[in-house]
């Protein structure tokens, strides 16, 4: 069966991109990354995804009068490379809605929160901040509101009494380049699917680690 045609949109260091990139490297992978497309020129991902042969964009975004503007570019790029799957990761730009709406069911994102807990920015900190004992991540379809939309995968990461935001991002970004490629993976093989404000799971053998949540059966 063809594989599914992945983009990986990224601003930044790109470690998500890479995991996902090293998930998808082996034939028998039901998706393969087509494109990795960054709206900053020196993003240092940008050099991962060349070392390891995957064609690269970049469109700045400061080249375009509006975010609209931007983002049809996107879209312009991302069909001509047969793109069907779009996966944020670490892409430091709020998404139009007209952009959400043409790539429906077809964006996914990472944050490091067990969401809808703790959207948005400096997530790390202000978990240590409010106490909270368990600490995680989530791959999620995209909405137009940010860090919002169905549920794919989240992996738990308890949080240490001597944890820093460092320490703690550190340990949740292993759990990110766990769950990312997982999620991919269900997409690809029609396991998943958006249904309302939820994610549909075909039967699904879970691994023994149970920290790792589709839901028990
Ligand atoms: C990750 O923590 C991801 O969850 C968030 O942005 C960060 C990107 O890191 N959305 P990287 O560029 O993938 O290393």
């Amino acid at each position: 069966m063809a594989r599914l045609k992945v983009a990986i949109l990224i601003s930044g260091r790109g470690s998500n991109m890479a995991a996902l990139i090293e998930a998808m490297q082996p034939d028998d992978f039901p998706a393969e990354v087509v494109l990795v497309l960054s709206n900053q020129p020196d993003a240092a991902g940008l050099e991962i995804a060349r070392a390891a042969n995957i064609p690269t964009e970049v469109l700045k975004h400061g080249d375009f009068d509006s975010r609209e503007a931007f983002d049809a570019a996107m879209t312009e790029v991302l069909a001509a490379a047969g793109v069907r799957l779009i996966c944020l990761a670490g892409f430091m730009r709020l998404l139009s809605t007209e952009f959400c709406q043409r790539w429906r069911d077809r964006i996914i994102n990472i944050h490091p929160s067990l969401l809808p807990a703790f959207k948005g920015l400096h997530v790390h900190e202000r978990m240590l901040e409010a106490g909270v004992r368990i600490a995680g991540c989530t791959v999620h379809f995209v909405r137009p509101a940010m860090d919002e939309g169905p549920i794919l995968v989240q992996a738990t990461v308890p949080i240490a009494a001597d944890d820093t935001a460092d320490s703690l991002s550190a340990r949740i970004l292993e759990q990110e380049h766990r769950i990312y490629p997982l999620a991919v993976r269900l997409i690809a093989e029609g396991k998943a699917r958006a249904a309302g404000a939820s994610v549909a799971l075909d039967n699904f053998a879970l691994s023994e680690d149970r920290l790792i949540n589709p839901p028990l059966r």
